[in-house]
């Protein structure tokens, strides 16, 4: 992966016709503030906590600011807490890693404060029976989608579904060994978050598609989670060839 330098490239003076860049030409993405809401369960401290190891500056959001403070607190890093309104008004770039129960509301009521701001959805629709877990389908399509509807002003993509909470916040746990599937409509927005997963060590971002096909990406964690229950593991995924 190779890092862009927007602002030199900005600068200089324009070429006759501009250099076709590779797909692993990725933004610099080390300034973001990066918001989780949500922040104070197991996948989004688990983000929190690499990203922030990495040198990203997060905010971890909640419905309420003392738990966020104290989830921050326990994450050092330069971790910080808001309540989820704070933490989305005060973030570049904001992932949503509440429960798929809580999902839509959460987002309603931040429709002003995420405005602008680039959401990324890691939201896994599931159910569970005696069977184990199983997808369930959004009347939108997917939870990506149901994002992007209520969030009309806000840039939505997906990414982060398949990690494993475990691995994320074990300290021990030098590289995570995944590949990162990233949906959206926009490509500069796609190689934003591309760039963010590729901060976390071992992690790549690749492009998967547009948010249209984000159902299928949520619901294959009801097949990891099958893996994981049979192999005793914490599966990843990579995409070959690519
Ligand atoms: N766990 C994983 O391994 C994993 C992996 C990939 C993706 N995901 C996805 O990431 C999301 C979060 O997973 P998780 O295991 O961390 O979930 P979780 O612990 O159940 O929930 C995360 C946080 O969301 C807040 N919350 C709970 N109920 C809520 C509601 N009804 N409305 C708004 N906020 C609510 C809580 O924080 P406060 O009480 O502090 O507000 C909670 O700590 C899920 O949608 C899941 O599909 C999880």
């Amino acid at each position: 992966m190779t890092i862009r330098d927007d602002a030199t490239e900005s600068s200089a003076a324009a070429p006759e016709r501009a250099p076709v860049e590779g797909p692993w030409v990725l933004p610099d993405v080390s300034g973001l503030v990066v918001g989780v809401l949500g922040g104070t369960g197991p996948q989004g401290k688990g983000l929190a906590y690499r990203l922030a190891r990495a040198g990203q500056k997060v905010i971890i959001g909640s419905r309420a600011a003392e738990r966020a403070q104290a989830a921050a607190d326990e994450l050092g890093h330069g971790v910080e807490g808001a309540d989820n309104a704070e933490c989305a008004r005060r973030s570049d770039l904001v992932i949503v890693a509440v429960p798929w129960d809580g999902h839509g509301r959460t987002l309603e009521s931040l429709r002003e404060e995420l405005a602008g701001k680039l959401v990324v959805d890691c939201v896994n629709p599931l159910g569970f029976d005696k069977q184990g877990a199983y997808a369930l389908k959004p009347e939108e399509g997917s939870a990506a989608q149901q994002a992007a509807a209520l969030l009309p002003h806000s840039r939505v993509t997906a990414a982060f579904h398949h990690l494993s909470a475990v691995l994320l916040q074990d300290p021990e746990t030098e590289e995570i060994d995944t590949d990162v599937m990233v949906l959206g409509e926009v490509r500069a927005d796609v190689e934003i978050v591309q760039a963010l997963a590729g901060r976390i060590p071992g992690m790549r971002g690749v492009f998967a598609g547009r948010l249209r096909n984000a159902h299928q990406v949520e619901s294959l964690v009801a097949n990891l989670i099958s893996v994981n229950r049979r192999y005793k593991a914490h599966a990843g995924l990579r995409v070959t060839d690519v």
